[in-house]
């Protein structure tokens, strides 16, 4: 579901024709949209309310302040990664009850600040991790709430860069560690141990990876309450998959259908923590085609987006359907090309061999690029990010400002 469609041969977000857009705050640009945000969000919330869960956004996504204050708007939690998406989510004042923080490497800093704020749970990833989230925690005479990050050894069947729930990635502890520290919980006397956080990957299809993780947890759940342990939380990570191309993915609907059951049968509260699912559709991003040219091997739509502002093609061999901002018509599709940036190397692209009707100058749009497009941008080869605009109750927003020349050269010193 998203509401990105073509009326009358152009492309509208919502009730705003894209071109307008691309026209008023240039290219390239990311364009959102809120109705789709909160429909997908309210999906979620529906296929789950017998249980009423948690639902925590994955910051990571998409971590811009206007739309995490939207999801918070909402109900919505936030799972964080970093003291930077700490800073994020104080910002846009989360309330700290509904904040979750996954991450193999969290500094002494970031949990000191994550302490302090009161967070509802960390999720720990290793033995040296939960004792120093101890330690910290002691010294500022807090007891903090965890949840251990169960590695159930399952394959989501997704990209190799994003499957964590293997035993071979750096993510989360094995059954016996996580038995073994429940075990000898009252060592950490400034933690209270209360749940298990899983996540076993991103863009999962299929519901059986999950069902696989959460029968392996319900019995680690269940010996650990037979030993004595009194459990809160469940929280079931993220990673429900999206169309990029011709996926059919569950829906949240057929996804609930599936693992409610098993989420009941813990009996802990359950703990959401999606992105992907979320804002992926929610967004994309336009771009202006700078030249057309063809070679003997091959033809080439030069846009003034590339790699730097959309990895995920080059990075994970990612498909984004890319599509012209004006249908067809009686243009005739240009043969087969490949759809690249200005940056220096070959591996800056984002889609190859596509039949795209475009001339130069022309505005074409990537779709899916809301999750973990603006998010992974960066500065490379010296070009500013681009602006991202947020179209919201029939208006567009400018919600993060095109860098200029200046923000690339900030913090710099010369020597
Ligand atoms: N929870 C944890 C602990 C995570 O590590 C992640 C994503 C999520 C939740 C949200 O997962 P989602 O619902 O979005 O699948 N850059 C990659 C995706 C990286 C995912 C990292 N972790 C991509 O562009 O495909």
């Amino acid at each position: 579901m998203h509401y990105f469609n073509f009326k009358k041969g152009n492309l509208y977000c919502e009730n705003l024709k894209v071109k307008d857009l691309a026209s008023k705050f240039d290219t390239p640009l990311y364009v959102y949209s809120a109705k789709t945000i909160l429909g997908h969000f309210s999906k979620l919330k529906n296929a789950f309310s017998t249980l009423k869960p948690l639902i925590c956004y994955s910051v990571k996504a998409n971590s811009n302040l206007s739309l995490l204050k939207l999801l918070i708007s909402q109900g919505s939690g936030l799972d964080i990664v970093s003291g930077g998406e700490l800073y994020r989510a104080k910002k846009v004042k989360c309330s700290a009850k509904k904040i979750v923080y996954a991450s193999v490497g969290k500094t002494d800093i970031e949990i000191r600040d994550a302490v302090k704020y009161g967070i509802l749970m960390f999720n720990i990833e290793s033995l040296p991790e939960l004792e120093r989230v101890n330690k910290i925690s002691k010294e500022l005479k807090k007891k903090t709430k965890v949840a251990l990050r169960f590695n159930p050894d399952v394959k989501p069947g997704t990209h190799a860069y994003i499957t964590t729930g293997k035993k071979e990635t750096k993510f989360g502890m094995d059954e016996e560690t996580v038995k073994s520290i429940f075990a000898s919980r009252a060592k950490y006397s400034n933690l209270s141990i209360v749940g298990i956080h899983m996540h076993i990957g991103s863009q999962i299809t299929k519901g059986e990876p999950f069902v696989k993780t959460f029968k392996k947890a319900n019995r680690v759940i269940r010996e650990l309450k037979r030993r004595g342990v009194k459990l809160e939380y469940l929280n079931i990570g993220g990673g429900l998959g999206i169309v990029y191309d011709n996926e059919k993915p569950q829906t949240a609907k057929e996804f609930a259908k599936k693992v409610l059951p098993l989420l009941k049968e813990s009996g802990l509260k359950i703990v959401l923590e999606p992105g992907r699912f979320i804002v992926g559709n929610a967004g994309i991003l336009v771009t202006k085609v700078i030249y057309l040219k063809e070679t003997d091997q091959k033809n080439f739509i030069i846009v003034d987006a590339a790699m730097n502002d959309l990895s995920r093609p080059s990075l994970y061999s990612a498909y984004h359907k890319i599509i012209s901002l004006a249908k067809a018509g009686s243009k005739k599709a240009i043969k087969s090309a490949d759809v690249v940036g200005p940056v220096c190397e070959s591996g800056d692209f984002l889609g190859k061999e596509r039949k795209i009707s475009v001339k130069s100058d022309g505005l074409i749009a990537v779709l899916g690029a809301g999750a973990y497009g603006f998010s992974m941008s960066s500065n490379y080869n010296s070009r500013p990010r681009v602006a991202e605009v947020l179209v919201k109750n029939k208006k567009a927003y400018l919600i993060r400002k095109r860098e200029n020349y200046q923000d690339l050269i900030k913090g710099e010193i010369v020597i």
